[in-house]
């Protein structure tokens, strides 16, 4: 919690220049107002952090800036009454979720746990949380992180999940002045750096909504179906064909769970590392029907241990997506360039620019760029 301290001194050298800023300040501040989560971070409800935390806000209160509010009243939580909400003013700065990425990094190895990573399935919950958006009703999206809430967090397409949003919620626990949505794909972010993928730009901004902002199941992709479907979703996310091949290589990492999606198997031989290989296999290898009792799906015919959706193979059925998938067969560089990008802009969809700390992205750093930084 000492960081909090130095981002209220570091924010007060950031803050303030710009009248745009502080406009910008003032309508995520009226945001934040407006809708706060209904459910508190544990510590922030109880824990000495939490009081360390309101100090170290109300300190920063001088400056001005975004306001956060922490939980006081533990009680009035238990006894169902509306908890007493204190409103602080606390500004965090790139170094502050450069510490919960971080965190959230230390989190990835996971010895008794799939393929040795949470990174995977944390990177999915980043993508549910922000595919239900609608670019027509510009409802959904990452902004107001409604997974928490039932009945969107028991929807078909969320199974699973429950583990990235457990481990997310030790993260909250620690850093109690981040929004959930911010939380939650900025791990998708570390997710895939860490992997070994891309640099991917991410801003702060989110605010926590409420049960009532979530949308009705549905949104997110059915793995059963074809390039029609995909194209239904995701033109409704506002991606084009190209944009569908290539978030689609996301699929490079993880594996699918039969007590999960009822598919099984990873796509690649390296679960845990962000490759190009995804569409490599797409295209070499010879993809038979799995004789199982489960979901259609498909395996490869050399080994048996790889898998892809009908969803997936679905890109290499359609002329205009396929022509992508070759591109990013042929070239990694291209696929890293244009994921890096777009997941970006998927991390973001249903965030008004308005609320977005700064019109800058920011990258955080790798664990690999600190370590050699600190070289230096
Ligand atoms: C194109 C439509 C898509 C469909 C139909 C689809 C479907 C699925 C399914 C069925 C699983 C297995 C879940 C389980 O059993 O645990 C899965 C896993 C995964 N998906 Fe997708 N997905 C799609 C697109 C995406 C996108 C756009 C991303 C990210 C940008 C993504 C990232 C992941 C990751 C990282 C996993 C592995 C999770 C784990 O290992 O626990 N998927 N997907």
């Amino acid at each position: 919690m000492h960081s909090i301290a130095a981002a209220a001194r570091l924010s007060a050298r950031r803050t303030a220049p710009s009248a745009a800023r502080s406009g910008l300040a003032r309508t995520a501040l009226r945001a934040s107002y407006r809708r706060y989560s209904t459910q508190p971070g544990p510590e922030a409800t109880k824990s000495n952090s939490s009081n360390t935390a309101l100090f170290a806000g109300l300190g920063a209160a001088a400056v001005g800036g975004i306001a956060y509010y922490f939980y006081t009243s533990s009680d009035s939580v238990k006894s169902g009454v509306q908890a007493a909400k204190v409103a602080v003013n606390f500004v965090p700065s790139k170094e502050d979720y450069q510490k919960v990425y971080n965190r959230i990094a230390d989190h990835f190895d996971a010895d008794d746990y799939d393929d040795g990573s949470f990174a995977p399935v944390l990177f999915r919950l980043a993508w549910h949380s922000s595919g239900t958006y609608d670019k027509d009703s510009k409802t959904g999206g990452s902004n107001h992180a409604t997974m928490r809430f039932e009945p969107e967090s028991l929807h078909g397409a969320n199974a699973g999940l429950h583990v990235a949003r457990g481990i997310m919620e030790k993260i909250k626990s620690e850093f109690p002045w981040i929004s959930y949505g911010d939380l939650w794909t900025l791990g998708g972010v570390a997710a895939i750096q860490e992997m070994g993928g891309p640099k991917v730009n991410w801003r702060a901004g989110r605010i926590d909504g409420q049960a009532q902002d979530a949308t009705p199941d549905g949104r997110l992709p059915d793995a059963a179906q074809g390039a029609d479907h995909l194209r239904n979703v995701f033109y409704r996310m506002g991606f084009n064909d190209q944009e569908i091949v290539v978030l689609s290589g996301a699929h490079a990492v993880g594996r699918c769970h039969p007590d999960r999606s009822g598919f099984s198997g990873p796509w690649t031989f390296s679960p845990t590392t962000f490759t190009n290989d995804y569409y490599r296999h797409l295209l070499d290898e010879k993809w038979v029907w799995k004789k199982w009792n489960g979901p259609k799906q498909y395996v490869d015919k050399a080994t048996g241990n790889l898998m892809m959706l009908p969803t997936d193979y679905a890109l290499v059925q359609d002329k205009n997506m396929k022509k992508w998938v070759k591109a990013y067969a042929d070239d990694q560089e291209l696929f890293f360039k244009d994921f890096a990008a777009v997941v970006s802009r998927l991390f973001e969809l249903g965030v008004p620019e308005s609320q977005f700390v700064t019109s800058e992205p920011w990258h955080l750093k790798t664990f690999d760029e600190q370590k050699e930084e600190a070289k230096k």
